[in-house]
């Protein structure tokens, strides 16, 4: 399904503002006498902006398009799968040999077929399937065994990721959807991805912004921290 022209545009223009911001995290954290360009940064969003134009949207497969992506871009790693719900990336990441891990308070049953946007076929997922599960809200404490935290629409966690992430120096990718139970709030006119970016930078997080190929809240940014690496 393609998105209305309208919605088109605005999600670009919010891309755009986080790559105004991943460059600005570079220029904060690169040393004055270090003149070297940007390859992660051009790479990625290559990458990125490829997909975007070739694909057309896709409503309902964002854990297979966050799957797809995180497997070609970066090197397998302890995930923590923060407000994963069911655990459908969760089990997709270990089937592709992650060590990955839903924290979530509400323990949900993982599904019982997806779809496979590889090969278009739908795909079982045994009865006795199961992924590793804290049934517990996240507290950064938690980030100490992950290289990599990942909250996708996971509400009420995001900016105890970035916390979380600034003590640890762990990696963290965020795709955040609506603001509830977060502890600060963007001002008026400023969207809520731009200001978690924008947090992220001050607490001196080196950012790359990600969009993905699926309808509504598809627009975030991701930082690798010490262990999480990206493919060469
Ligand atoms: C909007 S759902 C998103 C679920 C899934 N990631 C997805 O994209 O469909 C938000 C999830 O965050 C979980 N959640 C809410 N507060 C949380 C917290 N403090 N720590 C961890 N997970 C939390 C909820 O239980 C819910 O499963």
């Amino acid at each position: 399904m393609m998105a209305k022209p309208k919605d088109r545009k605005k999600v670009d223009q919010l891309h755009h503002k986080l790559i105004e911001l991943a460059i600005c995290s570079r220029q904060i954290n690169t040393s004055a006498t270090d003149n070297s360009p940007l390859p992660k940064i051009n790479t990625l969003l290559t990458h990125s902006t490829e997909d975007n134009r070739k694909t057309p949207r896709m409503k309902t497969f964002r854990f297979q398009l966050l799957h797809q992506w995180l497997i070609h871009n970066i090197k397998p790693c302890r995930v923590a799968d923060i407000g994963g719900g069911k655990g459908l990336l969760t089990y997709l990441l270990r089937e592709s040999g992650w060590d990955a891990t839903v924290i979530d308070p509400e323990n949900q049953a993982l599904l019982l077929k997806h779809k496979d946007i590889i090969t278009g076929k739908r795909a079982i997922i045994p009865f006795e399937a199961n992924v590793p599960r804290i049934d517990g809200q996240f507290e950064p404490s938690m980030a100490e065994n992950f290289d990599l935290l990942i909250g996708l629409h996971a509400h009420g966690c995001n900016i105890k990721i970035i916390d979380a992430a600034t003590k640890y120096n762990t990696g963290f990718l965020l795709l955040p959807c609506c603001i509830i139970d977060e502890p600060l709030y963007p001002v008026r006119g400023i969207s809520w991805v731009e200001s978690l970016a924008d947090y992220a930078i001050q607490k001196g997080h080196l950012i790359d912004p990600l969009r993905l190929n699926f309808k509504g809240q598809n627009i975030g940014f991701y930082s690798l921290g010490k262990e999480a690496s990206v493919h060469s």
